[in-house]
C-alpha cells in the first residue's frame, strides 16, 4: 500500500527562462502564456498534470508573473459581464482548471539554467517526488497524457524517470541525450547522458523532451551540481548522478510532442490542434 508521502502530487513549472526566440512577444510575458489557438501554452501544462491525478501547480516565475496568476484566477468582472451570453462557455475550461487544483509561486531571480530553476522549486516542492512540466514542450496524444503515462510507471519503478523521443542526429545539440540499457521496447534505464551534444559526441539520438519525474534527492544533487554547458546550472548534469546510481529510467512515450520553444513548432501545433478541431 503507497503512501501519502510517495505519491505523486505536485507538478513544477519552470517557467523562468528569457525566449529569446520568441522576441518581441516575450518582452512583457513569458513564452509560457503565448497561446496555441486560443489556450496559453501554460494551460495545456496544467491540463495534463490535472489528468495525470496531480493538483499542486508549482510555477517559477521571472518576469511576467502578474500574467500568470490572473490568468489562474477567477476574473470577476469579466464573467459578470459575460454571464447569461454565448461567449459564457469560454471560460469553462479554465474554470475547471482553476477549481482543481492550487497555484503556488516562486520567483526564479537570476536564470542560471533549468537545473537552477528546478532548485528554485524546492520551497514549493519539499520533500516528495514531483513532476516537472516544460510548457513549451507541448504533448498531446488521444488516450493517456505523457505525464499520466510517466505517474503509472513511477508507481512501479520508484525512481527518477525522463521522457525521451528520437531525433534526428543532427539535432542532438539541441537535448539533453541519453543512452543505457535498454529494459524493453519503451523503457531504458540510463547510465550516461549528455547536454546537448554534438552530433558526433552524442551516445545515441534519444532526446530528453519536458516531462520529468524527479525524486526529491535531485535538490541536493543540483546544490552540489557546478555550472555545465552555456555557463547554466543543467539538470542533466544532476540526473546523470541519480544514473550513476542505477536510479534513472528514459521513457519513449507515446504521444505527440511539439517543440512551441520554436517558431516551426509552434506553428506545427497551431496547425494541429487546428486541424484536429
Ligand atoms: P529554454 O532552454 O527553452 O530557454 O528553457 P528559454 O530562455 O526559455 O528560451 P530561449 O532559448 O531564450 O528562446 C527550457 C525551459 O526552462 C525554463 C524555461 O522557462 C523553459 O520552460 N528555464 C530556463 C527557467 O525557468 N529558468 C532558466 O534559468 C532557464
Amino acid at each position: 500500500m503507497m503512501t501519502d508521502q510517495t505519491k505523486i502530487k505536485k507538478c513544477l513549472f519552470p517557467a523562468a527562462g528569457y525566449g529569446t526566440r520568441f522576441l518581441p512577444a516575450t518582452k512583457a510575458i513569458p513564452k509560457e502564456m503565448l497561446p496555441v489557438l486560443t489556450k496559453p501554452l501554460l494551460q495545456y501544462g496544467v491540463e495534463e498534470a490535472i489528468e495525470a491525478g496531480l493538483d499542486t501547480m508549482a510555477i517559477v516565475t521571472g518576469r511576467g508573473k502578474r500574467a500568470i496568476e490572473d490568468h489562474f484566477d477567477i476574473s470577476y468582472e469579466l464573467e459578470h459581464q459575460i454571464k447569461g451570453t454565448s461567449k459564457e462557455s469560454y471560460l469553462t475550461e479554465i474554470r475547471r482548471v482553476i477549481n482543481a487544483c492550487t497555484f503556488s509561486y516562486t520567483r526564479q531571480t537570476e536564470m542560471k539554467g533549468l537545473g537552477h530553476a528546478i532548485l528554485t522549486g524546492e520551497t514549493l516542492i519539499g520533500d516528495e517526488p514531483f513532476a516537472v512540466l516544460l510548457a513549451d514542450d507541448l504533448c498531446d496524444n488521444d488516450a493517456k497524457g505523457v505525464l499520466a503515462q510517466m505517474v503509472e510507471l513511477y508507481n512501479e519503478y520508484r525512481c527518477s524517470i525522463v521522457a525521451v523521443e528520437e531525433v534526428p542526429k543532427e539535432e542532438t545539440n539541441k537535448y539533453g541525450v541519453i543512452a543505457g540499457k535498454v529494459l524493453h521496447d519503451k523503457l531504458i534505464q540510463v547510465d550516461n547522458m549528455v547536454e546537448k551534444p554534438e552530433p558526433k559526441d552524442a551516445p545515441s539520438n534519444l532526446a530528453i523532451i519536458g516531462r520529468y519525474i524527479l525524486t526529491p534527492d535531485i535538490f541536493d544533487i543540483l546544490r552540489e551540481t557546478k555550472p555545465g554547458r552555456g555557463g547554466e546550472i543543467q539538470i542533466t548534469d544532476a540526473l546523470l548522478q541519480q544514473a550513476k546510481q542505477g536510479k534513472v529510467l528514459a521513457y519513449k512515450f507515446d504521444g505527440r510532442r511539439f517543440d512551441c520553444g520554436s517558431v516551426d513548432g509552434f506553428v506545427e501545433a497551431t496547425n494541429y490542434f487546428y486541424q484536429k478541431g
